[in-house]
């Protein structure tokens, strides 16, 4: 599942299956894992076999389409209860990535309004065709993110960046890591730091991983030297994602994104965050109301399987923090940058239709595009 000059394909719609990249296994293995029912989705997203914000929302989606495939329901008011328990089920496999409420509840929109005209088969038809529109759209989005981001990045940048955001969390080419790529292939001369993300270290195994495929330069770190290499003056710029942006901007990412602009704004460097506009939740106002994903302490006290504390000790593991708006430089969105101050501007910006519908129109001229301007 790999496609153009190293960019790789983290999932795959199979007729009636979803093909995903285990990404438990990278980057020793490239073993893939055949999901057939909602419950094997939920558990691969549980397990972080398939993960970043964009990607979750896509894999949810399609869950969905498992959900109804599989269902022996005749009408369309009985597959729609079956698509509502998978939507359910689905809601309560990971908290803090947006994306994953916001596609299912798209999903469920478009079946239930395909439920009026259709039969149970038109249904099933309209709820696999709006996940694959989701997957589409987010693939436009990386690309319209990374071309806008790529111009914020000066020749011979030290770009440092956190977690993983390539094409191992989305359904494109990456958001920070699309806009990293974008600058390469610019024939910009650029270097990236790499931190290593602890404790699961999607940055180690799975960043690195894909710069490597990708030719470009990098270098992994331990995520406390970032501060070091800043003091140093080696690191130009930081470049994140995300997993919920609230409504005044502030910004729910990997555990340890706060740090680093709280250091970025100290060493006077930019912090960009790179997201679609699906990461923007306007229904919470301030970044104190997203829910912050709890993960078992055994990830911090044995990481991979190592034992790394005494035994007996306690730890404590949130998979996310929350970085203020204040500390944000600008947001390099799909429907434009924006810069401070962010509410009103990121509010109106995302009512705008997506830059993506001139090529979903071309793709498909007869198709309803209500729900792809949204
Ligand atoms: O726990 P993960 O690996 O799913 O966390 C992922 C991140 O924090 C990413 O930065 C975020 O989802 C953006 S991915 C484009």
């Amino acid at each position: 599942m790999s496609g153009r000059r190293g960019e790789v394909h983290a999932i795959e719609w199979r007729d009636g299956s979803i093909r995903i990249l285990d990404q438990t296994r990278l980057p020793g293995q490239e073993a893939y894992l055949d999901l057939h029912t909602p419950e094997e989705v939920a558990r691969a997203i549980r397990t972080l076999a398939v993960r970043g914000a964009p990607l979750l929302g896509i894999v949810a989606a399609y869950g969905l389409a498992l959900a109804v495939g599989r269902s022996s329901a005749r009408g369309p008011r009985g597959l729609l209860r079956d698509l509502v328990r998978a939507e359910r089920r689905l809601l309560l496999s990971r908290p803090t990535a947006v994306n994953i409420r916001w596609a299912l509840a798209r999903v469920r929109a478009a079946a239930e309004a395909a439920i009026v005209a259709g039969d149970a088969d038109a249904v099933r038809s309209v709820v696999l065709a709006e996940a694959q529109l989701i997957a589409r759209e987010d693939e436009l989005s990386c690309r319209a993110i990374a071309e806008r981001g790529a111009r914020l990045v000066p020749e011979g940048a030290n770009v440092l960046t956190h977690c993983n955001t390539g094409a191992l969390a989305t359904g494109g080419p990456g958001t920070a890591l699309g806009v990293i790529l974008a600058a390469h292939r610019a024939g910009k001369r650029i270097h990236v730091w790499v931190c290593e993300t602890r404790p699961l270290l999607q940055g180690a195994r799975l960043t690195a991983w894909e710069l490597g495929r990708l030719g470009i330069p990098h270098t992994v770190i331990v995520d406390g030297a970032a501060g070091a290499l800043m003091a140093r003056g080696q690191v130009e710029l930081v470049i994140v994602g995300a997993d919920r942006i609230a409504a005044n901007g502030d910004v729910a990412n990997k555990v340890g994104t706060y740090q680093l602009a709280v250091l970025a704004r100290h060493h006077g460097l930019p912090f960009y965050v790179a997201a679609p506009f699906s990461t923007v939740d306007p229904g919470v106002r301030t970044g104190r109301d997203i829910a912050i994903e709890e993960r078992d302490p055994s990830e911090v006290l044995a990481p991979l399987g190592v034992q790394a504390a005494p035994n007996g000790t306690t730890a404590e593991n949130p998979a996310f923090d929350v970085t203020p708006a204040a500390l944000v430089s600008a947001f390099i969105t799909d429907r434009g940058t924006v810069r401070r101050p962010f509410g009103a501007s990121l509010i109106r910006l995302g009512r705008t239709a997506g830059p993506w519908l001139p090529t979903l129109r071309a793709e498909r001229p007869r198709r309803g595009l209500a729900s792809a301007a949204g």
